[in-house]
Order: structure tokens, then sequence, then C-alpha cells
């Protein structure tokens, strides 16, 4: 049994999405993890480059994936993921929706989003569940917490990832941000806020209005700072993206590390960029 899932980055309202305001994730289907599953002696895990305490957190979700599918046997699972691990694209999600995928019958993508939600709580805990509805049906969304998300038109457009290198937990940020709101109720501002940017993406995206996205994502990235989502690392990348002449920047995913996201006016301008910024690479969304 063979599945392989994509990457996804958000490009407006990580963290708001998780109180209900809206946030909008797009695929980027060239970059995929892949699983092979096949009937083993004992449940087994093998995966590159990721450490113990990660392959436990593995294991524990391949053990749900074969109750889910009443699978009596034990399972070999085997993960192959051209998604840089733990930098804000999406590999558990991503690993979630492949698992899923290849045991599962249907291959319904709401189906497979919803099953592959459950693996992906043993990695976030309480995930909003955008990270495997981008995977799952690899288009853009916009995206509501326990609502069908909502297929988007994007004007094919390129952007810039650059990875930060370290990273913490996303369960670990989001239970930060909780804590801060808990602490400082004039922040809710923020998460409304972020959840109306998102809203005002959804149309600019659709008309390639790539001014009004950079505006936008700088705005998103001043709430971010707010939550203290982001680094110092960040804020370099950001730094150096911005001067090589983004229209716009911001962090992708939880924060506290992993990567930016950036728009530029032209193919040209995001490559030459990315040739310029350690970690990075341009990509076509659409
Ligand atoms: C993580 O990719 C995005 C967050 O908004 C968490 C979530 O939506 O579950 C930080």
């Amino acid at each position: 049994m063979k599945a392989s899932a994509c990457a996804k980055l958000i490009l407006f309202g990580e963290h708001s999405v998780v109180y209900g305001q809206p946030a909008i994730a797009v695929p980027l289907r060239s970059i995929r993890l892949k699983v092979e599953l096949k009937k083993s002696s004992q449940d087994k895990v093998s995966l590159k480059g990721v450490n113990a305490s990660d392959s436990k957190r593995v294991l524990s979700a391949l053990l749900i994936a074969r109750q889910q599918h009443n699978m009596p046997y034990h399972l070999r699972l085997r993960i192959d993921s051209g998604i840089p691990l733990k930098c804000g694209m999406g590999s558990s999600a991503a690993l979630s929706v492949a698992v899923t995928s290849a045991l599962s019958k249907s291959k319904d993508p709401s189906t497979v989003a919803a099953a592959a939600l459950e693996l992906e709580r043993v990695f976030h805990g309480t995930p909003s569940g955008i990270d495997v509805a981008v995977s799952a049906y690899e288009k853009p969304v916009f995206f509501i917490r326990g609502k069908k998300p909502i297929f988007i038109r994007i004007r094919p457009m390129w952007i810039l990832v650059a990875n930060s290198g370290g990273r913490t937990p996303t369960r670990t940020v989001v239970q930060q941000v909780r804590m801060k709101l808990q602490k400082n109720p004039a922040l809710w501002q923020a998460i409304r806020n972020m959840g109306a940017i998102a809203a005002t993406a959804r149309a600019a995206l659709a008309k390639g209005d790539i001014k009004k996205l950079g505006r936008l994502m700088n705005l998103n990235q001043t709430y971010l700072r707010w939550l203290g989502v982001s680094s110092p690392k960040l804020e370099g990348l950001i730094r150096s993206a911005l001067d090589s002449g983004a229209l716009g920047a911001k962090l992708s995913g939880a924060g506290r590390g992993g990567c930016i996201v950036a728009v530029y006016a032209t193919k040209a301008e995001a490559q030459s960029a990315a040739r310029k910024i350690k970690g990075a690479f341009a990509v076509r969304i659409s």
C-alpha cells in the first residue's frame, strides 16, 4: 500500500484560525511525502532524519490508523519525506493524509481529511484542521475551523519560502498563544484583525493584486509579532526578503522557527531573491 501527500503553506491567518477566524492556505503539490505500508510481524516505523521522540508519535498515529481501518495485522510504515520536517510546511499533516489514503478504500478527500485529522492530533494536540484539509484536497482553501473548506481561486503567482532552521513544536506555540491571550485579553483584537486580513486577502488572491497581498502579509506579520510567535531568525529572513524586493513577507505556520513566505511581483525577482537568501526557494502557487 503506497500513497503520497503534498506540503502546504499558510498565507494568512495561522493562530487566529485556531479561534474560529478564517485563514488561507495553499498546497505545494510538487513537494511531497511518500509512504509505503506492508504487513509485518510488529508495528514499525522507518523514516529518514527523524529523531526517536518523533517516531514514537508516528507509531501512535499508525496504531490509530490501523484501528480506524480495522486492520487486524501489524504494519511496517516507511516514510520518504520530500517535505522538510518541522518547518511549518505541514509534514505531519501530509504524513497523516498519506497514511490514511494508503489504508482507506475511499479516496474522497473529505473522508480522508476527517480520518487524517485524528492522526494529526497525535502530533499537534488540537489542530484546527487547515493543514490536513489542504493536503487532502490539494487545493487552495479559505478555511474556517469546523466548517467545510471553501476552495478559492488564485491567480498563479510566485512566492519565496525560506526556512529559518530551528523550530518549536506547534502544540507548544499554540499553547503559549493561548496563555498570552488569557493574560492579555486586549490581544483578542489581533486575532479578529487577522481574520479580517484573511477575508480581504481572498479577493486580492483571486485578482492577483500582488501589491495588496504584500501589504496584507506585512500587516498580518505585525499581529503575529504581537502574539509573540516570531523570532530573531524569522525577522532576519523577513528583512532579507523585503530588502530583496519582496512586496510583503511574514512567517508561515506556527512560528518561533519554521519558515517565512514572501510575495514578489515577478518570477524572476522571486528566483533571484531565492538565490541570495540562505535556505530559500521560489515556488509558483495556484
Ligand atoms: C499550524 O500549521 C497552524 C496553526 O494555526 C495551528 C492550527 O491551525 O492548528 C498555528
